[in-house]
């Protein structure tokens, strides 16, 4: 009697989302470095439930509709081909795992427009799975709403950290790739209140507004 199966690839995504992301902050982290990557000039993160509800928007330079779609498989990535690109990496990103992982585990609103486009693209997933999309109205950029983290994982829930915690390390972690990106505008909303905010406007600034 055989008794090796492979796992079906939702649950062996659910399984790769553990390792990515651990917590709220581990998941911010990675979409920060998503837009840093894009090119963005001005990020802007809101969060709520402790990070288990979050907005972030950038103004990168955006995904096209088959981009979109691509960009929650596993190994998608538009950082790296070959094997020769992992030994000259400029990104934060080349792993291709970040969004599939959040998008496994969570309910994500995605929508994007790049420059050559008329309009931009929405799309609704669940679990990881696409359960809508649709043309937006949108400027050139990407935004990812992401609410119930870990809906579908209530292991992984049960063992987050008091929501002031994560409050405090999400801040850590932001106000650490403000100061080490001190060209972008940075914007931080805790639960509907400015936390954090850079004008992009070199280290100094960033320094001065960030510690006062
Ligand atoms: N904010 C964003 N703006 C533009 N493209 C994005 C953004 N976030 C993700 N992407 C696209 O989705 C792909 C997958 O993202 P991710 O899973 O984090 O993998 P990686 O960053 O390792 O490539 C990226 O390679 C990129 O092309
Ligand atoms: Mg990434």
């Amino acid at each position: 009697m055989n008794r090796i199966r492979i796992l079906d690839e939702s649950v062996s995504n659910a399984i790769a989302a553990g390792e990515v992301v651990e917590n709220p902050t581990s998941m911010i982290k990675e979409l920060i470095e998503n837009s840093l990557d894009a090119g963005s000039k001005e990020i802007k993160l809101e969060v709520w439930n402790g990070g288990l509800d979050i907005s972030i928007s950038d103004s990168g330079c955006g995904m096209s509709k088959e981009d979109l779609l691509l960009s929650i498989e596993r190994h998608a990535t538009s950082k790296i081909l070959t094997k020769e690109d992992l030994f000259n990496i400029r990104t934060y990103g080349f792993r291709g795992e970040a969004l599939s992982s959040i998008a496994s585990v969570s309910k994500m609103i995605l929508s994007s427009r790049t420059e050559d486009m008329q309009n931009g693209t929405q799309m609704n997933v669940l679990g990881g799975k696409v359960t809508n999309l649709k043309d937006t109205q949108r400027n050139v950029g990407t935004q990812i709403e992401i609410k119930d983290l870990f809906y579908n994982t209530p292991a992984r829930k049960k063992f987050l950290r008091k929501e002031n915690t994560e409050y405090l390390n999400i801040k850590d972690v932001f106000l650490r790739e403000a100061l080490a990106n001190p060209n972008v505008k940075f914007i931080l909303n805790i639960e509907g209140k400015e936390s954090i905010k850079t004008s992009g406007n070199g280290i100094e600034n960033a320094i001065l507004e960030i510690f006062g």
